[in-house]
């Protein structure tokens, strides 16, 4: 799902967010494990205004996991606590809990010492469109509870979920994503962040192939059979050269031998965004 943000989009959401953050402990942010600065809202820092929160990095099970190690590294650095999670099998969401626990507390030990007795914590989900916030949400209830793909300023009932120690708002914060550099644009839609109406196709594919030509070369020779590694990825034509060979390889020729550079492109990212060629990071932090 694409959400076109217009100004009044983002003002609500922002507002919708922090009408939340009245009746809530934690905020649990979720970013593409794959691109963590990319998938995150320009203005988090400002919205959650000073809110304990915890980072996700979501679909670790697609990002390469030595720049996973690097990211959480990077946020620790920064004071901020940032666990690798796969909502889809929920490898990872054990710790969510056990974590919350250790970034409130404080707060708890205090109303242990007053002695009250800790109630639940109270968390929101917020991220960008398609970071997987249903899956996660979902994925901790063990059933389905978050419908996926709902929009800024829909508002609905929303619902407690219990879960062990916490307690989760039904309904995510929905959050925009970054959209001044052209290149959060282009990861995003390497993803499948961003549609490929809003973002041409090939140009998306052309970008993917750039990065991957500098970074898993191996693997995506491997995959579609190259032996000529482009000697400079800053050359346009020699990044083209590698899509007409993967489009070749997967025979999207038009008449007179042509290569169909739209429809290699298409094929290409499908197979990268279904994980065909591996996991790979499209951003690392140093
Ligand atoms: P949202 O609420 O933040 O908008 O995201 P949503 O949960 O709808 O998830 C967006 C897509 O990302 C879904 O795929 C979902 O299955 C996938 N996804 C979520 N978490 C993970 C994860 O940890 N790993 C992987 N590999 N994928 C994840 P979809 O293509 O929209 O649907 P489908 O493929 O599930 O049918």
């Amino acid at each position: 799902m694409t959400i076109q943000w217009f100004p009044g989009h983002m003002t609500r959401a922002r507002r919708q967010i922090q009408e939340k953050l009245k009746l809530i402990d934690l905020v649990i942010e979720l970013i593409d494990a794959r691109l963590p600065l990319s998938s995150r809202n320009p203005m988090i820092d400002e919205i959650l205004q000073g809110k304990p929160r915890m980072i996700i990095m979501n679909k670790a099970d697609l990002a390469d996991s030595a720049v996973t190690q690097q990211w959480i590294a990077y946020f620790k650095e920064q004071g901020q606590t940032a666990l690798p999670v796969d909502a889809q099998t929920g490898t990872g969401i054990k710790d969510i809990p056990v974590q919350a626990k250790v970034l409130l507390k404080e707060k708890i030990d205090r109303q242990i010492a007053k002695g009250i007795k800790p109630r639940p914590i109270r968390a929101l989900i917020v991220g960008i469109p398609n970071v997987g916030k249903s899956t996660l949400i979902n994925r901790m209830a063990g059933r389905s509870v978050a419908a996926t793909g709902d929009r800024p300023g829909v508002t609905k009932a929303q619902q407690w979920i219990r879960i062990g120690e916490i307690e989760l708002l039904d309904t995510p914060g929905i959050l925009w994503p970054k959209f001044e550099d052209q290149n959060v644009g282009y990861r995003l839609a390497v993803t499948g962040a961003i549609k490929e109406e809003i973002l041409n196709v090939e140009d998306i594919a052309f970008f993917a192939v750039k990065y991957l030509v500098s970074y898993y070369w191996d693997t995506m020779a491997e995959r579609f059979e190259l032996t000529a590694r482009p000697e400079d990825s800053e050359n346009p034509d020699e990044i083209v050269g590698v899509m007409e060979a993967i489009g070749r390889k997967r025979g999207c020729i038009v008449s007179g031998g042509r290569v169909d550079l739209e429809k290699a492109s298409g094929v290409l990212l499908r197979e990268l965004r279904a994980g065909k060629l591996g996991r790979f990071s499209l951003e690392a932090p140093y």
